[in-house]
């Protein structure tokens, strides 16, 4: 349909977890005409559920140059070196700066920053506040400066697709937005930079750790847009999730790496510690070797789950190190500091997504991707551990000066943003708001923790079966769901779930957290490279 409303601004970004907010106030501070877009309330996306921290070379002793090794073995090969390197050196400073925009880290008796230790990390280097709510701080603290500046920001937007000028270079996005007055229905905020933070995909699968929100909205856009998208392969399973049963389905509660990174042992029903002996590590080994650990020991028992045992903290350093996961173990009938914590992975994080340069810009001119919508090459095969919230801070300082310099604020300000009417494509065949559900059992059978060459297979015919039923009642007469967030979400999560499984079953062989069970080793001779997607936007 056509817009109904709009809005001109020189920098619309879509999303407001770390990587949105913070792009967004460093957008106003330069000058820029700044307007933040976001699906729900600006609090509901996955950085106000993050745990265990942020990851920076903030200690004594500690340096770049180490968490650069640590992310680097983490990543199993397909790093890329550089993106890394910016990640490491200028992340300290840009911790320092979120300080100073207002959030609260826990600090010790003489005022320094408490560290901690996760997964994959040599060295206690990963801030943390509030015990184990980072990510309810970080949030609280940039959505009051956002508040604070006046940053024009709309809520229950949804956003649909990029709009283009002429030359095919970025002139806004289409919206979706329900119940924010003047603003309601579809619309469009003209701007020649649209920022693209929308978080994740963890809801293509039945059981993650992301809310709701979660459902790859970013990663389509730009598919549909014609960007590239690289690495969708390598979705990071978590491997300790509280298990609520094998049919638990939706947003599950995290157990963060913290948990063992002050000591919790990982133990099958017997009390063995099985990560022993597995690494030297041993528990804190990286986040894919510690999943794949636990999905052995439960293949080996035919078990549903492990435990993570915690009994040792003892009642006061549970209350006060890690009082929301202990309220999450309580609320669902489970004590931590007199029983073990049942524990199975869950979907966690994608660790590709849309393909950045070092400036955050994507295949599209004007089009930017920040955070975990996007795939800067620092995750490589396997995120390490508290590596995301600082990659959404680095990178949006990057890409905000990018749009204020390189182009020029007041050469943006003489711009006039009006998209040309865009070329005739298909309309999109709208799936059902319950796909959704038969998209995540889908892909939790067939694309999950463990694939195969069989188990690909079987859920690329379904997903194309799916996408064929929609596109055809389009096509016969005109039949499509009714335009709506869960709708549009369901196919949202299609589109991802169809590149996901076909970069899937191509990677023939077991890398980072891309695990084949029918290729066991990972191969450096045909496979330390990319897979590299980008769709015909003529075609859906
Ligand atoms: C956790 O607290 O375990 C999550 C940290 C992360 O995903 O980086």
């Amino acid at each position: 349909p056509a817009p109904g409303w709009s809005i001109d601004a020189d920098v619309v970004v879509v999303g407001s977890g770390v990587a949105g907010l913070t792009t967004a106030l460093r957008c106003e501070a330069s000058g820029l005409r700044t307007v933040v877009v976001t699906k729900a309330r600006l609090d509901d996306g996955s950085t106000r559920w993050a745990q265990g921290g942020i990851a920076a070379a903030l200690g004594e002793g500690d340096t770049p140059e180490q968490h650069l090794d640590d992310t680097l073995v983490a990543g199993a090969g397909l790093c890329d070196e550089d993106a890394v390197r910016i990640l490491v050196t200028e992340g300290p400073d840009a911790v320092r700066r979120l300080i100073a925009t207002g959030a609260h880290f826990d600090e010790s008796a003489e005022g320094d920053l408490e560290l901690a230790r996760e997964g994959g990390h040599h060295r206690r280097r990963i801030a943390h506040a509030g015990g184990d709510a980072t990510g309810a701080e970080i949030s609280r603290a940039l959505v009051e400066a956002v508040r604070a500046r006046g940053l024009r920001t709309v809520e229950n937007a949804l956003v649909l697709d990029l709009l283009t000028d002429a030359d095919g270079r970025t002139a806004g996005v289409t919206l979706h937005v329900m119940g924010e007055g003047q603003h309601d229905g579809v619309g469009a905020v003209h701007a020649p930079a649209v920022v693209l933070a929308t978080g994740g995909m963890g809801q293509v699968f039945s059981a993650t750790t992301n809310p709701s929100v979660s459902t790859g909205d970013g990663v389509a856009l730009s598919l549909r847009a014609g960007a590239e998208v690289s690495d969708l392969e390598f979705v990071q399973f978590h491997p300790t999730v509280l298990f609520l049963g094998a049919d638990a389905e939706g947003q599950q509660p995290l157990v963060s790496e913290a948990v063992r990174g002050e000591g919790a042992h990982l133990v099958d029903a017997d009390g063995v510690r099985f990560m022993v002996g597995q690494h030297e590590l041993a528990e804190l080994a990286p986040r894919d070797i510690v999943a794949k650990g636990i999905m052995r020991r439960m293949q080996e028992l035919d078990a549903e789950h492990m435990f993570l045992d915690a009994r040792h903290f003892g009642a006061e350093m549970w209350e006060h190190r890690f009082p929301t996961i202990l309220a999450a173990c309580r609320a669902h009938g489970i004590d931590p500091v007199h029983e073990p914590i049942p524990i199975a992975p869950a979907a966690h994080y994608a660790s590709g997504g849309v393909r950045t340069d070092s400036r955050g810009r994507t295949t599209v001119p004007g089009l930017y991707a920040c955070g975990e919508v996007a795939c800067t090459g620092v995750h490589g095969a396997n995120r390490l551990a508290s590596n995301s919230l600082l990659e959404g801070l680095v990178y949006a300082e990057r890409i905000a000066v990018d749009i204020a310099t390189s182009r020029g604020a007041d050469d943006l300000h003489a711009r006039v943003p009006a998209p040309v009417e865009q070329p005739r494509k298909p309309a999109h065949p709208l799936l059902a708001a319950e796909d959704r559900f038969a998209i995540q059992r889908i892909m939790t059978q067939g694309a999950g923790v463990l694939r195969s060459a069989g188990s690909l297979d079987k859920a690329a015919g379904q997903l194309q079966r799916m996408h064929t039923e929609a596109r055809d009642a389009l096509d016969e007469n005109g039949k499509t769901a009714e335009p709506g967030v869960d709708t549009w979400e369901a196919t949202n999560l299609l589109c991802v779930a169809r590149v996901l499984v076909t970069a899937a079953a191509l990677r023939e062989e077991t890398r980072g957290c891309h695990w084949r069970e029918d290729r066991a080793d990972r191969d450096d001779t045909a496979w330390r490279r990319h897979i590299v997607v980008r769709l015909n936007p003529d075609r859906t």
